[in-house]
């Protein structure tokens, strides 16, 4: 039930921080450090390479977790468009596990490509918030998201929640592998929840923010580089699908080669400065926007702020960064379609799950 929230897409805004705090709980064993089922450490351990197949917002979760795997446990990944690999699989590696990342477990898409996985024999490993959902059924192994119902169309919590996943998967595995990480995700993960929770309780903000950036706009670019391109392109589709504003999602460094040209008086240029190691180039991406008359909201971070920027989200381990800076973007895009008077919880043209291919 949504209680007192206008829209369920609000409230499970505002349920991200209790579902990263219930994902280190169920991901943590008898001596509080976390841990993932012996046997999917073993397939991702015996694995050579990674394939990540998923649609939608799963699929940009998937982007994120490609980072996860490879920085921090060292397994090449591939991520994949579900509708696309099952037409047109690509030379495979010779030990691949495949990885399902589905909130619903019902997408037909992911589904016809678990179908032609199982029957070339390789191992499948499902991640969905569903418990016996179809996809989880099929895989031979499920790792569960614990977000809880998302009963909008637009997925909020259950993309933090596979962000989550994926990274204690990667983290859990490179510890068995011993692999030295720097970081203890656990403790991250902690501070990364109380983040969240000061970004959902700071609402006006990004109320403010989409009035100013997005009210009037026919169209918005979300701009990032390295893990925050990731996340510009989720910010971008959240935008989309409730608030039906032409929006994209880029690398900073690709604009010059070719989108700069539909940069007008007063575009909305969303812009993530949350990695350190980028942040020159990606405030050069934002100056080159401006100077062509670009209306530009830059999202950064404490310790790397600037005057001038519009948002700064607390600090958070650069590789977590997704699982918060992804907040902002949901809220700007819910206060955009309120301001359009859009339905916010059933977008035109789209269904919750979507079981045709
Ligand atoms: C976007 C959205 C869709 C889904 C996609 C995959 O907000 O909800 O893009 O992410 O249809 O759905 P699942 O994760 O259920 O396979």
């Amino acid at each position: 039930e949504k209680g007192t929230y206008p829209h369920y897409m609000l409230k499970e805004i505002d349920e991200q921080p209790s579902v990263v705090r219930k994902i280190i709980q169920a991901y943590e064993n008898e001596q509080g450090e976390l841990a993932i089922d012996p046997a999917i450490a073993e397939a991702l351990h015996e694995a050579d390479r990674l394939y990540i197949i998923a649609a939608g917002t799963s699929y940009h979760a998937g982007l994120v977790g490609k980072e996860y795997f490879e920085k921090i446990a060292r397994i090449p990944v591939e991520v994949h468009i579900s509708s696309e690999f099952g037409y047109n699989m690509p030379l495979l590696s010779e030990k691949p596990l495949f990885i399902f990342i589905t909130q619903s477990g019902e997408t037909a898409d992911s589904r016809q490509v678990l179908v032609k996985i199982k029957e070339l024999g390789y191992p499948t490993l499902t991640i969905t918030n569903v418990p016996g959902s179809t996809l989880s059924r099929e895989a031979d192994y499920t790792m569960l998201l614990h977000a809880g119902p998302e009963i909008a169309v637009a997925s909020t919590k259950a993309y933090v929640a596979q962000v989550a996943v994926l990274a204690i998967a990667a983290y859990v595995e490179a510890k068995s592998q011993r692999i030295e990480v720097n970081f203890d995700l656990k403790k991250e993960l902690a501070i990364v929840a109380n983040a969240i929770q000061s970004i959902v309780d700071s609402k006006e903000v990004f109320e403010i923010a989409s009035k100013d950036y997005l009210s009037t706009t026919r169209n918005a670019f979300f701009i990032g580089r390295n893990i925050d391109y990731c996340v510009s392109v989720e910010g971008a589709l959240k935008l989309k699908e409730i608030s039906y504003i032409q929006a994209e999602g880029f690398a900073g460094g690709e604009l010059k080669h070719g989108t700069i040209a539909l940069i007008e008086e007063g575009t909305p240029v969303i812009a993530l400065v949350t990695q350190k190691s980028v942040s020159l180039n990606i405030r050069g991406n934002v100056k080159e926007v401006t100077a062509r008359g670009a209306n530009p909201c830059i999202i950064s971070m404490e310790g790397m702020e600037q005057d001038g920027d519009a948002i700064v989200l607390p600090q958070v381990h650069p590789l977590l960064t997704p699982l918060m800076s992804v907040v902002p973007l949901q809220l700007i895009s819910y206060y955009a379609a309120l301001y359009r008077g859009c339905d916010v919880d059933k977008p035109r043209n789209l269904a919750k799950s979507v079981t045709v291919e």
